[in-house]
């Protein structure tokens, strides 16, 4: 197992559109574990492949306290969401130290493969709802900063730059 680089946003890599998996091989099951890992190591409850920069159809996903739960969603469509939605603070491996506000659907439900190329329907609440719809638009190129206003969305875009430029001396 590897460790893999998350892009940090403003990237523009993570604007990229996923494709759909054609098919579950075995470099595909390395990249799953290896998401898995990052995820775990970086104290995160989802990874998204776009984040690891490889743009298929893929996330990762754990929100249980013990953290020993994780799930696979290959492909992931959502099939039906409930009509109430809610705003709430959310967080990302690719924008570190940064939270606001996300309007959301309470619940969905999600069809997706699991890696064994089983399908698999989720109907999802609370926080593993937010989860599922934050990763899906990473695979859509969509990071959550963008729900945000110009202003707050250039000011974190000013933020996350002046880090890299920090981290890179
Ligand atoms: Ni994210």
């Amino acid at each position: 197992m590897a460790l893999l680089n998350i892009l940090c946003y403003p990237d523009p890599r993570l604007h990229t559109v996923a494709t759909p998996v054609k098919e579950i091989v075995n470099e595909t099951l390395t990249l799953i574990e290896n998401m898995i890992e990052t995820m775990y190591e970086s104290n995160g409850i989802g990874l998204a492949a776009t984040q690891v920069d490889v743009h298929q159809r893929i996330i990762v996903l754990d929100v249980s306290d013990e953290r020993n739960s994780p799930m696979v969603l290959i492909n992931p469509e959502i099939i039906w969401t409930h009509p109430d939605r809610v705003k709430g603070e959310e967080g990302c491996l690719s924008v570190p130290n940064t939270y606001d506000g996300v309007e959301r659907s309470i619940e969905v439900k999600v069809k997706a493969m699991g890696k064994a190329g089983e399908l698999q329907e989720i109907h999802a609440k609370e926080l593993l709802a937010v989860c599922i719809q934050h990763e899906m638009d990473h695979l859509l190129g969509k990071v959550f900063v963008d729900y945000l206003s110009p202003l707050k969305r250039n000011r974190i875009k000013t933020k996350m730059l002046k880090l890299q430029r920090e981290n890179s001396h």
